[in-house]
């Protein structure tokens, strides 16, 4: 797989006055999503037609790297039996005024997974609950549990003396069943941590699941990553932020440069189709296209998972996200023994 090709340009003018449609989920949405999580699956049915990529098509991981793996320790059991803490999703520590392209604060999106394959940067993941990462299926498909290494609450990957940084291994990867790598539809894949992570006790905390029946048209929502800063370029030492306007589906479709059969109901599309400019890139795969909640500024739901574009930043190439809502049933009958946190405080329901 080529990787991607050009600027990021960070610097063009934020698109102030864009309507954000944001509502609120209702009660019952709120238990759709609810049921979503805990109900037995469903028969998954896809009605898109998988087609060919472009030969300009690419993901937005980094090369794979062929050094030789490191020893490890053995994967730990853990009791299935477990008390769960009561704990909230989606909150960010720290409110902090968004422009395009910036670096965050440390530790704002606590639910940033660095994933390492190999030992070296390769994707990003989120954390969703306290025993399993989502990231995009094209990162980890074909790829052995035991050579990759998770870690949480980093903020600069260079600096090695960060001793809050939280490390994991996977004892399971699970690649979405219909997962297309030509089309990548269905860039969808859970990983299964050795252990599951204290939230209670440490600033970790994982993304609040999407609502089921949201669209996110128009919302302004937020990608982050430790990917290159421009088209071909490196990868960031810190993790960094840019905001992007999620684009209504038929706008994706005939108005890009993207041919409406690539864009499938599985994703969503997010940038600026005119003036391009913010965009996630190589690097930045697997990590999540965050949009807040309705009067609730700094609580976040996992709207996509970074999956694919053309080049980075152009004009009518925006990117393409895995659109996450369309799998809270996957989600749920593949995520066994896990503790969830809430959307909103207990006394809300
Ligand atoms: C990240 O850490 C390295 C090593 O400490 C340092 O050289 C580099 O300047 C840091 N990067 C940023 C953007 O702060
Ligand atoms: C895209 O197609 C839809 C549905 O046919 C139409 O409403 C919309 O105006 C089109 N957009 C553009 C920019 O052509």
């Amino acid at each position: 797989m080529k990787l991607p090709l050009i600027l990021i340009g960070l610097f063009c003018g934020l698109c102030c006055g864009l309507d954000e449609k944001r509502i609120r989920p209702s009660q019952g949405e709120f238990f759709e999503w609810l049921g979503s999580i805990f109900l037995p699956p469903v028969t998954t049915t896809t009605t898109s037609t998988p087609v060919l990529s472009t030969s300009t098509t690419t993901t937005r991981r980094t090369t794979k790297s062929t050094t030789t793996t490191t020893s490890r320790p053995t994967v730990a059991n853990f009791p299935i039996e477990r008390d769960c803490v009561t704990c909230r999703c989606g909150l960010i520590n720290t409110l902090y005024k968004i422009v395009g392209g910036q670096e965050t604060r440390v530790h704002q999106y606590p639910w940033m997974a660095v994933i390492l394959i190999y030992d070296r940067f390769y994707c990003s993941g989120s954390l969703i609950n306290d025993l399993y990462v989502l990231t995009a299926a094209h990162c980890v498909e074909g790829v052995p549990p035991e050579l990759i290494t998770l870690r949480f609450l980093e903020h600069n990957r260079s600096n090695t003396n960060e001793d809050i940084v939280v490390q994991r291994f996977v004892s399971r990867v699970k690649v979405h069943e219909l997962y297309n790598p030509r089309s990548f539809d269905n860039d969808i894949a859970i990983l299964r941590l050795n252990q599951p992570v204290d939230m209670e006790h440490q600033r970790l905390r994982p993304i609040c699941l999407p609502i089921q029946s949201y669209s996110f048209d128009h919302e302004l929502a937020i990608v982050t990553g430790w990917g290159a800063q421009k088209e071909g370029g490196l990868g960031s030492d810190t993790l960094r932020e840019v905001q992007v306007e999620v684009l209504p589906q038929l706008d994706c479709r005939n108005s890009t440069s993207y041919k409406p059969g690539q864009i499938t109901d599985n994703m969503m599309c997010a940038g600026y189709i005119l003036q391009g400019g913010k965009d996630a890139c190589s690097g930045d795969s697997g990590g999540p296209l965050q949009a807040t909640f309705d009067e609730q500024p700094g609580q976040y739901q996992l709207a996509g998972i970074v999956s694919w574009g053309v080049g980075c930043a152009r004009p009518q190439s925006p990117g393409v996200y895995t659109r996450v809502n369309q799998y809270l049933r996957w989600l749920g009958s593949n995520t066994p023994g896990a503790c969830h946190c809430m959307p909103y405080p207990e006394e809300d329901y």
